[in-house]
């Protein structure tokens, strides 16, 4: 049987591009070392000393776990070695890492936006988690950047994806060429095609919300919720039920299967609760590029003009004819607030 590595197939790939300079390789090369090396850690958590709480906050008020802090680590620390990015920017830290100065890498072309470890909160009970990633050209030629290069909107990025620590370790990723699975092989220590060309279906059967929040939800959404779980044969429905609590792994889940998951506005989270710049747009990248689609309620995720670092977004993401049923029926609210 005839295996193809991630390395072989993105080698593979910049062929098309015989101007490349091997930079985007690199890039996508550090970020597979980065989730080996994450995987390592994940695999062993039951056995050293890396489960439970950091003690510490992030920036955004969460607590952070210690593989949080790990992952962190060594995805920033692999990406600031490897010379190709000018900036980058976790969901861990408050500001990004500009590295656009001389002293730094002023030509590096790539900006790198991740989420280094998604779902952490599931980690001391062995529940999959994973990594989001998000990648921009830069704008600007060289030298400092510059509020173009922030301003970019999802539909820029030149590639996202993520890495599942799951049941196997996966990383899924595109280059708006469709989106391309790859499993970790541990005997070999190299992630295998194993997943070419993946398509979610248009309809699938499983809607994925954390429900303990409806009375928080707007008539839209809850009515939508009573839709799902209607009788109608026809249709599929009711519709099931599954919410794992890390994104990354009711995502892949709904990319595999079909299906959808909803993160809508609530009176805590009035913006949504994820974050725009390494957990919205990245997926709705891959999401698209299936042939899935991702919106806020009122627009394409991939056409929100972003504002500020950890900015967040409702979601509503998965197969196409999931999303464009919930879009009904929120339509009424849209079409109040922008008659308002
Ligand atoms: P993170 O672990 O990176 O902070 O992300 C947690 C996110 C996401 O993975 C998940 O879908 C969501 O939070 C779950 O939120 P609720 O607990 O509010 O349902
Ligand atoms: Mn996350
Ligand atoms: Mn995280």
């Amino acid at each position: 049987m005839s295996i193809q590595t991630l390395e072989q197939f993105i080698t593979e790939q910049q062929t098309q591009f015989p101007q490349a300079k091997g930079e985007f390789t690199r890039l996508l090369q550090s970020i597979s070392l980065a989730a080996k090396i994450v995987h390592r850690e994940v695999n062993k958590a039951g056995l050293a000393d890396i489960l439970g709480k950091q003690g510490s906050q992030n920036i955004q008020g969460e607590e952070q776990q210690k593989l949080d802090v790990f992952a962190d680590y060594y995805f920033l620390d692999i990406l600031k070695k490897a010379g190709e990015c000018c900036y980058l920017a976790s969901e861990e830290h408050e500001d990004g890492l500009d590295l656009s100065s001389p002293s730094h890498y002023p030509n590096g072309k790539y900006m790198v936006y991740f989420d280094p470890l998604d779902g952490s909160s599931n980690i001391d009970a062995n529940v999959s988690v994973g990594t989001i990633f998000s990648i921009y050209r830069r704008v600007s030629p060289s030298g400092e950047l510059q509020d173009e290069d922030f301003a970019q909107t999802g539909r820029q990025q030149v590639a996202a994806g993520y890495v599942i620590y799951g049941s196997s370790t996966m990383l899924v990723y595109s280059t708006g060429k469709g989106v391309n699975g790859f499993t970790l092989d541990p005997s070999i220590g190299e992630f295998c095609l194993s997943h070419p060309q993946l398509r979610i279906p248009e309809l699938g059967k499983t809607y994925s919300i954390n429900e303990s929040n409806y009375n928080q939800f707007s008539a839209g959404i809850k009515q939508y919720l009573q839709f799902c779980k209607n009788q109608d044969p026809a249709t599929q429905r009711p519709y099931t039920s599954r919410y794992i609590g890390s994104l990354v792994a009711d995502f892949h889940r709904n990319l595999i299967q079909g299906g959808i998951f909803l993160y809508p506005e609530t009176s805590t989270y009035p913006n949504g609760k994820l974050r725009l710049m390494y957990e919205c747009n990245p997926l709705a990248f891959i999401a698209e590029q299936a042939g899935g689609k991702a919106s806020t309620g009122f627009l394409p995720i991939l056409d929100i003009q972003p504002n500020a670092l950890h900015q967040r977004c409702p979601l509503i993401i998965g197969s196409v004819r999931m999303v464009e049923e919930v879009l009904l029926y929120v339509k009424e609210e849209v079409e109040l607030i922008l008659n308002s």
